[in-house]
Order: structure tokens, then sequence, then C-alpha cells
């Protein structure tokens, strides 16, 4: 008996499942818009997001979710959120038309990230809520706000652990200077709460930022200012993998691999962000997230029933409703997990001077990769002439467009039950969350893949444009949030 090859089997949506199973119906959708497609699935984003609504109703009593646009650009999800009535979290111009088109309304719009004065005097001309990120947009807000104006500010702080330097938010160590503003300026701005986003699926860290802000709280109501809403940011993880142990045991072959020990598995000097010296493999790849097992409503659960030192070792969630404080988050891969596909077509297998297999298929890193980081999820082949009942199983890299040698789609091994045929597909999985959108270029004047979106409605799969695509009826009621000035915080500290 031979040993298994190793493997990186994703996790997939059954609906997605069901699709790609469906015979012919992934080739249909090329053969009718072309290929590459991304494929979005806009039930899964509305299952995804039901599930995260219903975990935080169980644990909060005031919530707010805001969907972080940029983790995709499909005016499918945005519509989808729009319909099921939670906010949206926008980072750009071109973000605010999109979210304003899907039918979000000013009062459930806040914007974030780093701002100039054109998209500030904007922002407060449509009466959107302000995620400062800096002391010169909250001074600068004032200014631009007529008389009468009152602009929904939410002051973003970072830097709460020691030594931690963001280059986002105001850091704690001037706050006092953001206090003077908001004190100066109570006209002309409405100072909602504080805001953070971590960049890790820390929960420690996460809790330690909360604490710190609910702090901040206490020293506003000091300063006379009614701080009623504590806003988390994004960061809840997307489980990749279907099989932890095959995961683990890939990564051993990896390891073992950059030793010199069996099969070569990394394209090039890749090491993936390990160090090798002294004979051993040393550091944390770049792509450990695609490891995690924890899913996002497991984290929120983690959160908000931690209990808090400094608050008698209540939990966050009974210190945030004793205070009367409204949770916003801003969930961006959590709700789009596993609600979107890339799929490509191998143009041609070529083998190079080392004995390397290439898939070379019709598509770039850069439209199935964020930030260029090493995706490690199987794709799946679905075979032209349907599945052989010969299995030889071979390790390939996929290669695609792009002109750099480095340009690999993986630039570790993929194990396939038999080399691919020229007008094969590839589905590359749940690329939905950044990997299709973040870092895609129009290098060689070639457009991005098109974006369809794909529904099973009547016992069928419709596949439309995005841009065409119309939600079902609401999966919830709408949120309401009035912003209020709330009493003092009960908590001392
Ligand atoms: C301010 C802010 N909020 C929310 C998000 C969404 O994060 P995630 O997709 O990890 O939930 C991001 C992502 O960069 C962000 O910068």
């Amino acid at each position: 008996m031979t040993a298994p090859t190793p493997a990186l089997p994703a996790k997939i949506d059954p609906l997605v499942r069901a699709f790609l199973d469906t015979p012919g119906a992934v080739a249909a959708a090329l053969k009718r818009f072309g290929s590459p497609v991304h494929l979005v699935f806009p039930q899964v984003y509305a299952e995804n997001l039901a599930q995260f609504r219903n975990a935080l109703d169980q644990l909060l009593t005031q919530h707010r979710i805001c969907y972080a646009h940029k983790a995709n650009q499909s005016r499918a999800f945005v519509r989808t959120a729009a319909r099921a009535g939670i906010a949206i979290d926008a980072t750009s111009p071109q973000e605010v038309t999109s979210a304003i088109a899907a039918g979000f309304g000013p009062q459930h719009i806040e914007v974030t990230g780093p701002k100039g004065d054109v998209f500030l005097r904007d922002l407060i001309d449509r009466g959107l809520t302000i995620n400062v990120d800096n002391l010169w947009e909250l001074a600068r807000i004032p200014e631009l706000a007529g008389a009468h104006t009152e602009v929904p500010v939410l002051l973003r702080v970072s830097g709460f652990d020691d030594g931690q330097v963001s280059r986002f938010g105001v850091p704690l160590g001037h706050i006092e200077r953001a206090f003077d503003l908001l004190a100066a300026h109570r006209d002309r701005i409405m100072f909602l709460g504080f805001a953070f986003h971590l960049d890790s699926g820390d929960t420690g860290e996460r809790i330690r930022a909360i604490d710190a802000c609910l702090a901040l709280v206490e020293r506003a109501y000091g300063r006379g200012l009614t701080p009623s809403v504590l806003n988390i940011g994004g960061g809840y993880r997307q489980v990749f993998t279907e099989d932890a142990d095959q995961f683990d045991a890939y990564v051993h072959a990896l390891r073992e691999s950059l030793l010199g020990r069996g099969e070569p598995m990394s394209w090039g000097s890749n090491t993936f962000g390990y160090h090798v010296a002294g004979g051993a493999v040393h550091g944390i790849p770049v792509f450990h997230k695609y490891a995690n097992t924890i899913p996002a409503t497991r984290m929120l659960e983690d959160l908000f029933t931690a209990p808090l030192e400094r608050h008698g070792g209540r939990t966050v969630a009974e210190v945030a409703s004793d205070n009367l404080l409204d949770m916003w988050l801003e969930p961006g891969k959590a709700l789009v997990d596993h609600a979107g596909v890339t799929v490509a077509m191998v143009e041609f297998v070529k083998e190079i001077a080392d004995g390397s297999v290439l898939v070379n298929v019709d598509l770039s890193r850069d439209s199935v990769t964020p930030a260029d980081q090493e995706v490690m999820v199987d794709p799946i082949i679905l075979p032209r002439h349907g599945v052989s009942n010969e299995t030889s199983p071979v390790g390939v890299y996929f290669a695609g467009r792009l002109c750099l040698e480095r340009d690999l789609i993986t630039n570790h091994k993929v194990w396939l039950s038999e080399r691919p045929r020229p007008g094969d597909l590839v589905v590359f999985p749940n690329t939905g969350a950044y990997h299709m959108d973040l870092s895609a270029a129009t290098a060689s004047m070639r457009p991005p893949p098109i974006k369809l979106a794909v529904a099973h409605r009547g016992g069928a799969f419709h596949v439309c444009l995005d841009a065409d695509y119309e939600p079902d009826p609401p999966i919830g009621p709408p949120q309401q949030h009035t912003p209020r000035r709330s009493p003092m915080p009960s908590e001392a500290p």
C-alpha cells in the first residue's frame, strides 16, 4: 500500500458543493460568461450573517453589525447586507457610493480608515458616521461642518499593548488632545464613542483593547462627554480547512522538505516565512490562518463571556450592558467565509527542467491571493471529460498569467489524483474574502475575472451577473440605531 499523498482539503459550504456537483453547471456558466470567473453565493453570505447575528443576539443586549465592504466588491453581498437590515463599514468614496446604491441609508453607513479633505467634506455633506482615524481629521471636521451640523463621530484608538504601534487610530497617549477637541466642538461633533480594529485574531488582545476602551469611556465622562458606542472592529476568523489533521500532516511534510528530506514541495527558494537554520525549521509561516479551526461565532462567545478583572470578574457582555454601551462590530471575512470560489480553465500542462509539473490556467495569482499570501487549500479539478477510473497521483504547481518567476498561483506543491488536461476546470475554494479583490490588478491589460452570483431558488441554481443579483426577502428585522447620550457608566475604575 502506498502512503497517502499530502493534501490540504478545503471546507466547502454544502450549497457551493451542490453547485459544483451539479453536472455541467459550472461549465455552462463559463460557456455563457467566459473564463475565468469569480462565483459569489449571496445565500451563503446571508446564512453566515444570520449565524453571526444570532450569536450576538444571545450574548449582547445592544449590538450593531457593520459589514466591512472591503472584504469583497460584490454588489450581491452588499445588497444582501442592506436587505438584512445591518449597517456597513465603507472605506472609500467608491464603497460609499456602492453602499448607497445598494440601499443603505446614511444612518447605517460608517466610514473607517484615513480620509483626505475632499472625502471628509463629502461624508459630512452626506451625514454619514465618521470613524475618525487621527487628530487631523478630528480637528478638520468642525472646520468643515456647517453651523447647524452635528457630525456623528467615532474615535479610533490604538496601541493597547506595550510597544504596540499602529499606523491607524489615535495612540492612547494622545487621547487628552482628542478629548480637548471633542469637548471644544460639541456643537459640531456628536461623539458616539470609541472604536478600534486589530489586525489579529487573538481574543486576549481584543479583550485588553476592550478593557482599555472601557477606561476611556470613564475618562470621557469625566470630561463631560457621553460616549454610548464601543466599536470593536473586525477580525473574526474563517475556517478554510476541512481536516486539521491532514493540514498538520501537509505542513509537517513541507517542513521536512525544506530540510531536504522527501520530495521537494516548494517552488524556487520559497520558505513561506519559515526560517531554516541549524538543521531545523523555525518561526510561524505566512499561511498560519489556513490552519484555523475556530469559527467566528465561537470567537464571539469567547470574547463576550470573558471576565474582566478590573470590573470584578463580570463579563465583557455584562459590563457593556450595565453601561448601556451599544457594541458595534465590523466583520468582513467572517460574513464572506465560503461564499465565493474562483473558477479558471487549464490551458496546458508543462514539465520543466527539474521535472516539476506546472498546470497553467487562464488566471493570475493576484485574482485568488490576498496581499501575496500563500493560499493553503487544494484547488478542485472538474475534468472536462468526466472523472476517469484510473488515478495516477501527481504533484504539481499551479501557474498562470503574469510574468515574474514567482508569479505562480501555488508556490507549494499540490497533489492531484491525475494530471489535468487542457479544458479541465479548476475551482479555487473560498476566495470570497479578500482573495478575489484585495490585490487584483490589470497587469498585461487583462481585466480581472468577471463576477457572477449563484443562487438556489425553486429547486434549481440560477447564475447571473453579480451586479444584477437581487436578494431573497429579509432575513431579520432591521437594526435600529438612535445615537444616544447615555448616562454615566456605572463602573468605577
Ligand atoms: C477598520 C476595519 N474594520 C474591519 C475590517 C474587517 O476585518 P475582517 O475582514 O478581518 O473582519 C478591517 C479590515 O482590514 C478594517 O481595517
